[in-house]
């Protein structure tokens, strides 16, 4: 299973970094799916483990060699993930309990994790983890369909470079209904500052943008 969290690591001079990261859990008793790894990588775990998969190059990955541990913040505060995006890294922080670390002050949880193998890749490599300290802070409402659409879209803009652009302006067209259905302020405040990149990306590219707010007057249609 891949929990979308927040990752906070720390480098050489105490630094915290924070960012969204996909990690797939290793659960108590379960064997982990061996199609999200490849032939060969199912196993059977007898306590949590966490597999953290940053691309090269990437902070997240420089810091989590260096310093060999991590904290993995589960949160429902979709702006952390939105704003990481966007430019919006300082989120406030407490010390964690027992790596040094840093834990996000809105997150519902967090696991704070110890590295113990590391399965090499050009792309992005595999960071085995294993959970040192957990601790509950708040609990967990239920789901909500506007968080979804806004951490979806937080990934379409982590591939801007890489997705067509028509793919992108189809997804956010169907994201937006449920955004527009139940979210709250948190979501709503997300969203834009999402849309606000894609604006600017298609008003420095020059590209058709469909029914995107204030992205009316682009020009020619990009069919990538
Ligand atoms: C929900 C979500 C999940 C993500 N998962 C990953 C991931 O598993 N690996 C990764 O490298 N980037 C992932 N990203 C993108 C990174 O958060 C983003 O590119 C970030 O800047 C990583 O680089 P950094 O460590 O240098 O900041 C994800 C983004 C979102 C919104």
């Amino acid at each position: 299973m891949i929990q979308e969290t927040i990752v906070i690591t720390q480098n050489s001079s105490g630094v915290a970094h924070i960012a969204p990261m996909g990690i797939h859990v290793i659960s108590k008793d379960g064997v982990y799916a061996a199609s999200q790894l490849g032939a060969g990588a199912a196993a059977t775990a007898t306590q949590d483990e966490f597999i953290i998969l940053p691309f090269r190059p990437s902070t997240t990955l420089n810091n989590l060699l260096e310093s060999k541990t991590a904290v993995i913040n589960y949160c429902d505060d979709v702006r952390v993930f939105a704003g990481c995006l966007t430019g919006r890294r300082d989120w406030p922080l407490k010390p964690a309990k027992k790596i040094n670390g840093q834990v996000l002050q809105c997150a519902l949880a967090h696991t704070e994790v110890e590295l113990i193998r590391v399965e090499d890749d050009e792309t992005r490599p595999k960071l085995f983890c294993k959970a040192v300290h957990t601790a509950n802070h708040a609990p967990f409402k239920g789901f909500n369909r506007a968080q979804y659409s806004v951490l979806e879209a937080a990934i379409l803009i982590s591939r801007l470079n890489m997705i067509p652009l028509k793919k992108i302006q189809l997804e956010i067209d169907y994201l937006r209904i449920g955004l527009e259905k139940t979210a709250g302020d948190r979501e709503l405040e997300a969203w834009g500052w999402l849309m606000t990149v894609i604006e600017n990306y298609i008003a420095k590219d020059g590209v058709y943008a469909g029914n995107l707010p204030g992205a009316g007057s682009a020009k020619a249609e990009n069919n990538a």
